[in-house]
């Protein structure tokens, strides 16, 4: 098979959509439009494998993709913890949501067979590329992870996906909302590669199929230094992180923090 076939193929579709008009990325991104509830946003051709999937989801939390059971080391890259609360369109606390992330490792690469982009590198075996995690009683979820990278989109040459993580978040008698998120770095204004990484989010053909900058701006989840980060640690301990949070934030003076709030639409709302 060629090189980056399923890369290339999928977001070719993805192009194609953007370039024949609002009407057929409505079909292709049902509810972009739709007032107050998270932004969607295209799958992506590398959800991880169903094997790999069930490998990950042992128990209701699988939140932290920076360490692999049974191995010693921690992935590569800077760490980034991720929380955020789900509710209604209402404003309702959503207990029990399932949320779901996937993205790319330190290296730009997926977990997924369709990504054959070699030229990138390998992949890190340090990486779980996968986690999952149940909201709590106040709606709450949390995951630690690294910042991924940006990376080519084999369709362009010049198009590369500014860095960016998938959410899937689904629970029984709500629509299903799969999206991305993208990141402004508040902490790194002046750094070059900083700059480029939101040069590139501004042209991004995916983040811009959502035409109102309202709506893009859902997505823009701004990051902040963890250790400035007031009662974290407890939210990370409560949220299923199964490690001593104020130990991690002093060993990793980087370590970001990332809000994002999801709001999902009852199944029997239009
Ligand atoms: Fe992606």
């Amino acid at each position: 098979m060629d090189t980056d076939s399923n890369r290339r193929g999928f977001l070719r579709k993805s192009l194609a959509v953007l370039a024949t008009g609002a009407a057929s990325a409505k079909l292709l991104i049902p509810n972009a439009f739709s007032k107050d509830t998270t932004p969607k946003q295209i799958e992506g051709p590398y959800y991880p494998p169903k094997g790999y999937r069930n490998n990950m989801y042992n128990d209701d939390f699988n939140n932290d993709l920076t360490m692999i059971k049974g191995l010693v080391a921690e992935a590569d890259g800077n760490k980034v913890y991720l929380i955020g609360e789900v509710r209604d369109h209402l404003g309702k606390i959503v207990a029990g949501a399932r949320v779901e992330v996937w993205q790319a490792c330190h290296f730009g690469r997926y977990q997924h067979p369709g990504d054959k982009a070699y030229d990138l590198g390998p992949r890190d075996p340090k990486f779980q590329y996968y986690g999952v995690a149940k909201t709590d009683k106040h709606g709450r979820y949390a995951f630690k992870t690294i910042l991924p990278p940006a990376y080519p989109s084999g369709v362009i040459k010049s198009w590369w996906r500014p860095p960016h993580i998938h959410f899937k978040i689904s629970k029984t008698g709500y629509k299903e909302v799969t999206t991305q998120i993208y990141f402004n770095d508040l902490t790194l204004s002046h750094d070059e590669n900083e700059k480029r990484h939101l040069e590139l989010q501004r042209k991004d053909l995916v983040l811009r199929s959502l035409r109102k900058e309202k709506k893009r701006n859902k997505l823009i989840v701004d990051l902040q230094l963890a250790k400035h980060h007031k009662g974290l640690d407890a939210r990370l301990v409560q949220s299923g992180l199964s490690f001593k949070a104020e130990r991690d934030l002093h060993k990793w003076e980087e370590a970001k923090v990332g809000k994002f709030d999801i709001k999902l639409k009852n199944q029997m709302d239009d």
